[in-house]
């Protein structure tokens, strides 16, 4: 099984990728979080650092990128091809209120002709390897295999299916007998995604597809991230390489130059996740989402990890 870390906006940027990759080896391809080109390709500066090579000496995660034009689209594979990238993913599964009206993520899935000429003109004009993100539909999985048969037409170099509709959101249970049904219908690579926690979680959508060989992990790799060595075999988490990644990663954080606030907003970020390593501590919690600044974050994390409400096996619930 491959197993790929989740593009997750606000927490796996270049800073979190390098530092995981470093503590916790393993992860077949980290997902960058999208870019969101202007319709002529322009994407703000801080967006194209995250993705120098320079900046993610470690492993070069896969770029991905928000729009419905092929311009753009183009215009971003032709920089990051200049970077060295051999492959860019198209993100047609953000479900946010603000992206989807505009007919992008998961927005591009209301109209299949729309989608059907983005993809046209972008494989047939691309240099690069592209991969699609997905979701079953807008409004039920039952819109699914409209929007397959349009995917089929492309050489996709992955269909990573989020195995929810956009209503679902975050929270809905994914819908696995939609994906099992799907799944001999791909020619291409398919990757899982959506609520793998634990080796449980796992067992039950290799058990429904055991050809299944990718999957992708978000929200339960960032709340334990120990969680893809484990399901590979490995040793579960332990509290003092927890605490040794945290420090590398406010190190990291701390001498990028981003400032104080950023560098407490992405722990208290982050934190929101790993907070479910320690279920009866939420007080204890408190003092870190709470915090004001990097002492008092420092000291909330300090007075959680030197009690006993560390749990290797708490999973993630969404
Ligand atoms: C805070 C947050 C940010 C996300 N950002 C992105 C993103 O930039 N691109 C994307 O394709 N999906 C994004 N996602 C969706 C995840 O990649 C993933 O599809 C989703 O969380 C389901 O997987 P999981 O249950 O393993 O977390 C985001 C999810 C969350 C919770």
């Amino acid at each position: 099984m491959k197993f790929s870390f989740a593009p997750m906006e606000g927490v796996t940027s270049c800073l979190f990728r390098q530092t995981h990759a470093v503590c916790f080896p393993g992860v077949d391809r980290y997902y960058a979080p999208f870019l969101a080109p202007d319709g002529s390709g322009v994407c703000k500066q801080g967006a194209w650092r995250d993705l120098r090579p320079e900046n993610n000496p470690a492993q070069l995660p896969v770029p991905q990128v928000l729009c419905n034009k092929a311009e753009a689209f183009l215009a971003v594979a032709r920089e990051l091809q200049a970077m060295g990238y051999t492959e860019l993913n198209l993100n047609a599964g953000c479900p946010s209120s603000t992206v989807v009206p505009k007919h992008k993520g998961a927005g591009m899935l209301q109209d299949l002709r729309s989608l059907d000429d983005f993809l046209a003109d972008v494989f047939s004009r691309c240099e690069l390897k592209i991969s699609v993100k997905t979701r079953l539909g807008l409004e039920s999985s039952e819109e699914f295999p409209a929007i397959l048969e349009i995917y089929r037409k492309y050489p996709l170099a992955e269909l990573i299916i989020h195995a929810r509709d956009r209503k679902g959101m975050y929270k809905s249970e994914p819908d696995l007998e939609a994906f099992a049904a799907a799944f001999p219908h791909c020619p291409f690579p398919v990757c899982y995604n959506g609520n793998i926690v634990d080796a449980v979680s796992l067992g039950t959508v290799t058990a429904r597809v055991p050809e299944l060989e990718r999957v992708m992990i978000g929200r339960g790799a960032a709340a334990n991230p120990a969680l893809i060595r484990q399901l590979q075999g490995g040793p579960a988490l332990d509290k003092a390489e927890l605490e040794a990644f945290l420090r590398r990663y406010d190190e990291a954080l701390s001498q990028s130059g981003i400032g104080e606030h950023y560098t407490l907003g992405r722990l208290k970020e982050l934190w929101f996740y790993l907070s479910s390593l320690f279920p009866g501590e939420l007080k204890a919690y408190k003092r870190i989402r709470k915090a004001q600044n990097m002492a008092d974050y420092r000291s909330g994390v300090s007075a959680l990890l030197s009690g006993d409400g560390f749990r290797s096996d708490a999973v993630f619930i969404g």
